[in-house]
């Protein structure tokens, strides 16, 4: 499922005296079954983007159009469900989207809602609890005596449990441990092996080239780039620094390495792509 935004402005108390212009001009297509990374210094507007994608903001200019549903300034709140059922968001304070009485209860909520009966529902929820990792022993607690990444994994569940064709992922990564975070993003791979549209908010530049299929690049609300991976992390390292963006630390170890004068053909972005380009620059003197 496509996901286009276009021309969209957005503030915050749009049509108040306190009105704060956060998006502006926004134009960038995510397309379908691809990974979608957003990126940028913090308070670009990367949560406020993604926002729009289930109809959480709208947008106050433009329109964002999810598959066959455009979004405007106008849509009424009753259409959303038709726009949340599309696109499941983990949101970046995963403690905040969490309310039932246990684990169990509240990754079910979505599927009793959109119309599943009790045992779909509880059937649904129990695979999205085993694929995002929560041992059984959690189900019946309290989502609330969690630990941040447990928390995290129970949101995912929660929205994963709907089956969206759209999944939008705010800095997943934050509080998991390393391991966890390598299951994310083999999560990421998995979702967009089964075909969903995902798109993923990240400060991790490893991740990025780990999952992503383009780079959208937010600066001050506005979209300054968007590119493959190779091609963005290719770019002049003068841009980086204006952007506040890091590169992968395969990138930042060849720019020490070129920095001794050491040639490399290209910036690398993985370690792999690192360890190649030395033993081939060694194998030549
Ligand atoms: N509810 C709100 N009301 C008013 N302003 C807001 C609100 N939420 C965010 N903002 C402002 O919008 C701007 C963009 O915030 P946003 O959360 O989208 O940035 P971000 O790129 O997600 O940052 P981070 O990497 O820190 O998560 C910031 O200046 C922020 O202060
Ligand atoms: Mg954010």
């Amino acid at each position: 499922m496509a996901i286009t935004f276009e021309k969209v402005n957005f503030s915050y108390g749009a049509g108040t005296t306190l009105a704060h212009a956060i998006l502006h001009d926004v134009t960038v297509n995510m397309p379908s079954g691809q990974v979608t990374a957003i990126v940028g210094q913090t308070g670009s507007g990367k949560s406020t983007l993604v926002q729009h994608i289930n109809g959480l903001l709208k947008p106050t200019q433009g329109r964002v159009v999810v598959d066959d549903f455009e979004l405007t300034a106008r849509t009424k709140e009753k259409q959303l469900m038709q726009l949340r059922q599309k696109v499941g968001i983990v949101f970046q304070f995963p403690e905040n989207q969490l309310f039932a009485n246990s684990v169990l209860e509240d990754v079910m909520y979505a599927p009793l809602n959109f119309g599943a009966d009790k045992a779909a529902a509880q059937a649904a929820a129990e695979t999205a609890l085993r694929r995002v990792g929560v041992a059984e022993a959690l189900w019946q607690k309290s989502p609330f005596e969690l630990s941040g990444g447990q928390m995290r994994r129970v949101a995912m569940a929660g929205t994963l449990a709907s089956d969206p064709s759209v999944v939008v992922l705010d800095e997943p990564a934050a509080g998991l441990d390393p391991k966890g975070q390598a299951e994310l993003l083999e999560l990421v791979l998995e979702l967009k092996s089964l075909g969903k549209t995902v798109v993923f908010i990240s400060h991790h530049m490893d991740h990025v080239v780990a999952v992503a299929d383009q780079v959208v690049v937010m600066h001050d609300g506005r979209v300054v780039a968007k590119d493959t991976p190779a091609v963005l992390f290719n770019r002049d390292l003068d841009w980086f620094k204006k952007m506040k963006l890091d590169l992968p630390k395969a990138g930042q170890f060849a720019e020490k390495l070129m920095a001794a004068g050491m040639k490399l053909p290209e910036r690398p972005l993985t370690l792999t792509q690192l360890a190649t380009a030395i033993n081939t620059e060694v194998g030549h003197e």
